[in-house]
């Protein structure tokens, strides 16, 4: 079986939102007073999580990624992430986290089956970073670095979102820290997906800016193999280290998209910036269905969601309507 969509797009990632909420309160992200939370009764639970993957295992999708809100949010994000693993065929499994509550749990993340995670740290400066996120967790962040460092969860990547006369001058310091570090560092261009409506095309800090900072001390030669991921890699000084560079609004990636997204509330979407959802909720919870009928109804919504795929997000339309639901809630 394979999800393909109307543009030959085969789909093989999925990407989990766990929980909308999160520790932190990145501008980009969420308004620092956000409190449009999910009723906790419409999250979906462990074993309905793992079904829902189980399916779409069965359907073609070959990784799986752990997101939020913040994902370790869950309580039983290790019981999640082991029952993943004891599925018959288990998808490829990460996580991308804002890591302040890595410290505690990497080691049985680890144990659990997870190999690879994401950290997203946008500045190396704890002032910076208390303004950026409205929480005073830098010293968490970095201690959870370590600890995923030490579980053997490899690679490591973090994911920066640069953002002008916030972070826009880190993008040197940062990479020169990550290759000390020996971590893998890609950097996001921002994009409008903030509840608060904070975006603006002037202030973007762009996948070719940050290219000419990088320049500017390093020699970058381009990976040749990008496939469907949205970075765009390069060697730093011949390599073997690289750096990732995610253009997602300038050199959008839409036409090798290979992603479809669970939402924590049980939604199904075919893009982050789709405003049409497919309720796998309702299904999972409907009384008169027996399991195999939901098995059915489930694999049939697969397939209605990627026919329904539109070709781009069409972010640079002078029409673009932004989604209804903030990041923290579809889920990076
Ligand atoms: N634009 C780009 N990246 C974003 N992220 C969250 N919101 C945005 C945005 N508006 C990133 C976070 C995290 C990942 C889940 O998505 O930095 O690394
Ligand atoms: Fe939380 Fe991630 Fe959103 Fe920051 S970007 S507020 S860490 S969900």
């Amino acid at each position: 079986m394979s999800l393909i969509d109307k543009y030959g797009r085969v789909h093989r990632d999925l990407r989990v939102s766990l929980t909308d909420r999160c520790s932190l309160r990145c501008t980009y992200c969420m308004p620092f007073n956000f409190d449009k939370w999910l009723p906790s009764e419409t999250l979906l639970t462990a074993p309905e999580i793992v079904k829902v993957i189980e399916i779409a295992v069965s359907q073609g999708i070959k990784e799986v990624r752990l997101t939020g809100g913040e994902p370790l949010l869950r309580p039983d994000i290790v019981e999640i992430v082991s029952r993943i693993n004891a599925l018959e065929n288990v998808p490829e499994l990460s996580m991308t986290t804002n890591g302040v509550a890595l410290a505690k749990v990497a080691n049985e993340l680890a144990k659990a089956g997870l190999k690879r995670i994401n950290i997203s740290l946008d500045t190396l400066d704890w002032e910076r970073f208390k303004r950026l996120t409205f929480r005073d967790r830098y010293d968490d962040v970095i201690e959870g670095i370590a600890a995923a460092r030490a579980a053997g969860l490899a690679p490591i990547k973090i994911n920066t979102v640069l953002m002008r006369d916030i972070n826009g001058d880190e993008a040197l310091p940062l990479l020169k820290w990550a290759l000390k570090e020996s971590l893998n560092l890609r950097f996001i261009e921002q994009m409008p997906l903030d509840a608060g409506d904070a975006w603006t095309r002037s202030n973007l800090i762009t996948a070719d800016e940050i290219y000419n900072q990088i320049s500017s001390e390093f020699e970058l030669t381009p990976v040749a193999e990008r496939g469907s991921s949205p970075a765009e890699e390069f060697y730093i000084n011949g390599g073997p280290a690289t750096v990732g560079i995610i253009g997602s609004v300038t050199r959008s990636f839409c036409a090798n998209c290979d992603r479809l997204r669970l939402t924590s509330d049980g939604q199904l979407r075919n893009c982050l910036f789709s405003n049409e959802e497919t309720d796998l909720r309702s299904i999972l919870r409907n009384r008169n269905l027996t399991e195999r009928e939901k098995l059915e109804d489930i694999v049939k919504a697969f397939g209605l969601s990627v026919k329904a795929k539109l070709p781009g997000h069409g972010i640079n339309n002078p029409d673009f309507v932004k989604p209804v639901r903030p990041m923290s809630a579809i889920g990076g």
